[in-house]
């Protein structure tokens, strides 16, 4: 993975933590009571079932709207009939959110971040040089104090010479500062533009010069990247950085430079302090953000986000969790230029909750960066929120599955015995789901699982890209929290679909949020019709208060994908194809544009297919692709180290590098073999299976640009680098 610190996907975290988790249990508890245990729990349940057999019911959780003359299906959330705007009244901007969430909680907790005690290197047996960080408790800062911080930014900013009518941009990783600044800006009307921190440079430039921004606020680490191109700059005349704990006042940086002058964030805060200046506060149709989006094609594009949009979906969210407030504590430290933690944290706001900051790299005990024997930030924290990609709950679960097997023994029997039970007691009802025998099993197997991530979890948000159904249950088991899984975008500022606490189903995404509609509208040519039996299927349509004001600079592609009705309703056309249960839930079960023909006319669906292939366990990643000219799909085929270098060794395949045994026909055709057996069993068709593949030994990064920072595949990115080998494939 590199030293990619910006990106949320150190995986590797994660399966420390599934798999030291595991491990310790049997330490704990030695073979004898787990043995006892077993047998209780056994009898116990069986005794309760035989007095209760409850029958469930299916819960309505979205209704249809009739909509007079619509020839699409149009659900809203069953809990209410008007779409919820606003958390409160008076709440209608970030501003007034902000403002009076600060003044009714003044006293309480809210941003909270780690003073680092020490920092250390070490040197590993290939002589590669590790930081260690020791880092210390949660400091805290209240509502209060955060608003003061705020409106001190807010006016040392104007006191430095910014034009209110010009915009900012934020340009750092997720911290505190970011939040203080973020709102900061909204005290001015300042609209603020958000860049991922791991675009490339072309991005970036683009990004800024595009918005014409001119002051640029960002972490120390990413002012040492914009001196090489600070040519290409030309609207920034100031930029701020975050002080780092010890890189502050004394360290090198240039304060003026021919082109802008540069200032630590606490200077502005200060210069604030003493000059106070009158706010300027936006109103609801005001644009807030303007976040630019890692798109799967071609330079990012800006999404305008208006104010109104923001605090609907933070609304919206607010009533579909139970019991969010400020007794609840989250763990921040997915990318803050991501829609999926922007909106989460606003709920936060909203709530009166803890937010802790952290990082990826420090998220647990056994984390990277986290010197032996120091706490990492979730046992620090305790958090009883937090967000999660499936990306990296995936990993968690193979990281413990692989533990499960590497262990062998009663271990593994006892693991997949109390799982295969959790999971037919899940599946099966709600009694079975919170009985005396989860008490048990919680306490025996998985309590250790969950001390890793702190121990209180009580809820996971998901987002960013589907979850396998299968991760969900295991989350679902081993973390004993149940996962809301949320469907939305960057263009719906992340309000769509958000799957209910109390859904014990998998792979769907939810009723819509009440801040919005959604409509399905049919797809002819990929062939799914609004008419389907027996579920209504296609494209899925959003509408409501949480859809922003399209794209910046971009009107061509605003009119394309945004379309106002005759209410004055605003749609989004999400180019995913949906259906809906019949319960009011939605599954997405294809993407339009990953849908191609081959040249005897059969459609393959590209995500179908490759999402059958990952589950081989030969596969990383995996990219199907399609020459319409030819009757047959090929595959790019990441393979995973561990598993084919395994599978060498047994096989006595000599090779020099990993390079090397990608080449290699036997191995090509071991992956092939593989890749059908898995295909057959997702019943693909045989034009589905990939007739060729090539494999290659990189991995696909966000860092190298082939995939999102969500891990979606970047198609156009991927076809262009590796052009030549696909071209082989078909010759
Ligand atoms: C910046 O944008 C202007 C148009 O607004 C364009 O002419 C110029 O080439 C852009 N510069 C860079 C470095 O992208
Ligand atoms: C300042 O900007 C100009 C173009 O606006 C550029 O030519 C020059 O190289 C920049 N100076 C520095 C030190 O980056
Ligand atoms: C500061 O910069 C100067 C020259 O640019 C360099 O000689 C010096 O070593 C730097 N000091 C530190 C502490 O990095
Ligand atoms: C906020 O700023 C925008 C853009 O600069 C401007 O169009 C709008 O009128 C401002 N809103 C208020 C309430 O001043």
């Amino acid at each position: 993975m590199g030293d990619s610190e910006g990106s949320i996907l150190n995986f590797s975290v994660m399966e420390k933590i599934a798999r030291e988790g595991y491990l310790s249990v049997f330490k704990d508890y030695g073979v004898y009571g787990i043995v006892g245990a077993v047998v209780v729990a056994i009898l116990i349940p069986l005794l309760i079932s035989m007095v209760f057999v409850g029958k469930k019911k299916m819960k309505q959780r979205g209704v249809p709207v009739p909509v007079p003359g619509e020839a699409g299906l149009v659900v809203r959330n069953a809990r209410s009939v008007r779409l919820i705007e606003v958390p409160w009244e008076g709440a209608t901007t970030m501003a007034s959110l902000f403002e009076q969430s600060c003044k009714k909680h003044a006293r309480e907790r809210f941003l909270g971040t780690r003073k680092l005690i020490s920092r250390d290197f070490v040197t590993a047996s290939d002589g590669r040089k590790f930081e260690k960080l020791h880092l210390g408790e949660y400091q805290w800062e209240t509502y209060g104090e955060v608003f003061d911080r705020a409106c001190n930014f807010a006016s040392g900013l104007v006191k430095l010479g910014h034009d209110v009518d010009t915009r900012a941009a934020i340009f750092s990783e997720t911290r505190a500062e970011w939040s203080i600044a973020f709102q900061g800006l909204f005290r001015q009307n300042i609209t603020v533009v958000t860049i991922y921190a791991s675009l490339g440079d072309d991005a970036l430039i683009h990004s800024l010069n595009e918005t014409q921004v001119s002051t640029l606020i960002c972490d120390s680490k990413q002012l040492k990247k914009l001196a090489p191109i600070s040519s290409s700059l030309s609207t920034i005349r100031n930029v701020i950085y975050f002080e780092d704990d010890e890189t502050s006042r004394d360290s090198n940086v240039s304060r003026h430079t021919d082109n802008w002058s540069v200032f630590p964030f606490s200077e502005v805060e200060v210069l604030g302090k003493n000059n106070p200046v009158h706010p300027r506060l936006p109103i609801k149709t005001d644009i807030a953000v303007i976040m630019y989006t890692s798109g799967s094609t071609g330079l990012p594009k800006g999404v305008m986000i208006t104010h109104a949009n923001i605090v609907a979906t933070a609304a919206a969210v607010m009533t579909v969790i139970p019991r969010l407030g400020k007794n609840d504590v989250y763990l921040a430290y997915l990318p803050l230029a991501h829609v999926f933690e922007l909106a989460a944290e606003s709920v936060m706001l909203t709530a009166g909750a803890a937010i802790g900051y952290g990082s990826t790299l420090t998220l647990t005990d056994t984390s990277n960066k986290i010197k032996k024997g120091t706490k990492g930030d979730a046992s620090e924290l305790r958090p009883t929120l937090m967000t999660a990609v499936p990306a990296i709950l995936d990993r968690v679960r193979d990281g413990v599955l692989k533990k499960v097997e590497e262990t062998g023994g009663f271990p593994k029997t006892l693991f997949n015995t109390v799982y295969k039970r959790r999971l037919a007691a899940i599946e099966g009802s709600w009694l079975g789901a919170w009985g005396l025998e989860k008490l048990l099993w919680d306490v025996m197997v998985f309590k250790k699982i969950r001390s890793f991530l702190g121990g209180e979890i009580r809820f996971m948000l998901c987002g960013g890209a589907p979850l396998s159904g299968d991760t969900q249950r295991f989350i679902n088991i081993c973390m004993g929290a149940p996962i809301g899984q949320g469907y939305g975008l960057t263009e719906t500022f992340a309000g769509a679909a958000f799957t209910e606490w109390d859904d014990i189903s998998v792979g769907r995404v939810g009723p819509p949020l009440p801040c919005c509609y959604i409509k399905l509208v049919s797809w002819e040519e990929g062939g799914y019709l609004t008419s389907d039996q027996p579920m209504a299927r296609g494209e899925v349509v959003i509408g409501g208060c949480s859809i922003t004001a399209g794209y910046f600079n971009n009107d061509a592609k605003t009119k394309e994908d945004f379309k106002v009705d005759e209410m004055g309703m605003r749609w989004f056309y999400t180019g995913d194809i949906g259906r809906f249960h019949p319960d009011g839930c939605l599954e997405i079960i294809d993407r339009k544009k990953d849908i191609v023909k081959l040249q005897h006319g059969e459609y393959i669906s590209l995500g179908k297919v490759e999402a059958a292939l990952i589950s081989s366990n030969y596969v990383d990643n995996v990219m199907v692709y399609v020459d319409p000219f030819h009757n047959y799909c090929v595959a790019l085929v990441v393979p995973s180290h561990q598993v084919i270098e395994k599978w060498a060794q047994e096989a006595g395949i000599v090779y020099k590098d990993f390079a090397e045994l990608c080449n290699k026909d036997e191995a090509v055709s071991e992956i092939q073999q593989s890749l059908s057996k898995v295909a057959k069993a997702a019943r693909l068709d045989k034009f589905e299976i990939p007739a060729k593949i090539k494999l290659i030994p990189d991995p696909w990064t966000p860092e190298s640009g082939l995939v999102t920072a969500a891990l979606k595949l970047k198609r156009e990115q991927l076809k262009a680098k590796f052009k030549d080998e696909l071209q082989k494939l078909y010759q």
